[in-house]
């Protein structure tokens, strides 16, 4: 564990370099769904799917932040950030997944990259989030050994027309989460539940992750490397070892079946048995790769329940009813994130940036055209405050990135859930900031002047 006493911290509570930043992701905030030669990606697909997704909400104008994006970066840059961590459509760059390269596509992210480092802002790029074309999920999707040599050829594609402007770069957003909801659940694209299936795209995206940064090593030049994990501690929803053997099964799958591989090179032991065959001679090596840093994405603890009829035997279960929650019912429990920042340093030995944190609330712009989302600016002060307790402790983390810059497209719950540090009216597409941007802004610049007097 990083030895804190050799780590000067400023007044403010944060080391030196400490990194700003807000995340986004292609398919939430692009719209422009056909625009420019973009085909449809699995989320289109579901978004037309009935009683998927609540008020039949699809991407299809989300933000519009594909013809917006000048307006955006012009937020961000007076939020003051430092970084801005996006997601790169698949289906913009090889709209059927592999082959045919969509220079139109290309160009868009040109663009955005370009107006980000103007802004003076780091970009932060990430492979994969959740949109994977169409096209590959009718070739078998990630279930389909072929999808890691798919996901190396794209990322091949976007490091070398990108590599020399942006040099962070995540290979995957949330593992599980996609493979979990995707193939086991339904609540993601493509909305499979099947055992096999469910293994086989866990393996797949550990490989193709691999596999990935092998590409990035190899393409762009002192690039820094990394991969965004979900982790959340798991709580059994009631005291019983039904429960308990949920909870346990649930944390397997939700928090090490992708960092224990790839960083440990080994399943967790609850699932090691179960997806070895489809782990071939040389497999783990390919997994676990040399990385610069580990991205956590935190919002709550969750809660398992036993349900023997589900797929693994595991269902979501309720927080407590007394539990402090967010408006749209998550747990708010910052010692659980402090908690989660001390064990992460202590596992995996790796720098963390927090690449996404925040609160999803019901935020209506009021008579004098403000928005004072209150309840989100407490969220994150008690948030951060737990940043600061687990740094203190010890825990190696280099930046905070606030979900999300906008009011954005929610996966199932479409437009109903509000994530934003910006208000977005989704009839006029105008951007309106909240209080809680104006907190954001002042309390990086606070952390700046804290810094600079050291
Ligand atoms: C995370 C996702 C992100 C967003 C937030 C609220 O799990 O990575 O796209 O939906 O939750």
């Amino acid at each position: 564990m990083t030895d804190i006493r050799s780590r000067a911290l400023t007044a403010a509570g944060y080391p030196r370099g400490f990194k700003w930043g807000v995340s986004t992701s292609s398919y939430q905030i692009e719209g422009g769904h056909d625009a420019d030669g973009r085909l449809p990606s699995i989320w289109d697909t579901r978004c037309r799917m009935q009683g998927k997704i609540a008020n039949g909400d699809t991407g299809d104008v989300a933000c519009d932040h594909y013809h917006r994006y000048p307006e955006d970066i012009a937020l961000m840059k007076a939020l003051g950030l430092d970084v801005y961590r996006f997601s790169v459509a698949w289906p913009r760059i090889l709209p059927k997944g592999k082959g045919r390269v969509n220079e139109k596509g290309l160009d868009f992210y040109d663009r955005l990259i370009d107006g980000v480092l103007e802004a003076g802002i780091e970009p932060w790029l990430c492979l994969y989030h959740w949109d994977l074309p169409q096209a590959l999920d009718d070739l078998g999707g990630w279930p389909a050994r072929e999808s890691a040599g798919w996901f190396a050829d794209y990322a091949a594609v976007c490091c070398r027309r990108y590599g020399d402007r942006v040099k962070h770069w995540a290979t995957f957003n949330e593992f599980a989460v996609f493979t979990l909801f995707g193939y086991c659940i339904d609540w993601s694209a493509p909305g499979v539940t099947d055992r096999e299936a469910h293994l086989k795209a866990i393996h797949h995206a550990n490989l193709a992750h691999g596999m990935g940064v092998d590409v990035i090593r190899d393409l762009v030049p002192g690039a820094s490397i990394g991969a965004v994990h979900n982790r959340q501690v798991v709580w059994p929803e009631k005291d019983t070892d039904a429960d308990r053997r949920a909870a346990a099964l649930l944390d397997a799958h939700w928090n090490k079946a992708f960092p224990d591989p790839q960083l440990l090179g080994h399943y967790p032991d609850l699932i090691a048995e179960t997806i070895a065959p489809y782990v071939q001679a040389g497999d783990m090596a390919q997994i676990c790769r040399r990385i610069d840093w580990f991205g956590l994405n935190h919002y709550g603890p969750i809660f398992a329940r036993d349900e023997p009829t589900a797929t693994w035997g595991f269902h979501w279960g309720a927080a407590p009813d007394d539990a402090d929650k967010s408006d749209i019912g998550w747990p708010i429990w910052p010692a659980a994130f402090r908690d989660e920042l001390i064990d992460l340093t202590r596992t995996y030995k790796l720098p963390i940036y927090v690449t996404e944190n925040g609160m999803g609330g019901n935020d209506k712009v009021d008579d004098k055209g403000e928005v004072n989302d209150a309840t989100r600016i407490r969220y994150l002060t008690l948030y951060t405050d737990a940043m600061k307790e687990a740094i203190a402790a010890g825990a190696d983390v280099r930046g905070y990135y606030v979900w999300s810059l906008l009011d954005n497209f929610e996966w199932g719950t479409g437009y109903q859930n509000r994530f934003g540090l910006v208000h977005v009216d989704y009839e006029t597409l105008k951007r309106t900031p909240k209080a809680s941007y104006a907190w954001f802004r002042d309390a990086i610049a606070a952390a700046r002047k804290a810094e600079a007097a050291v």
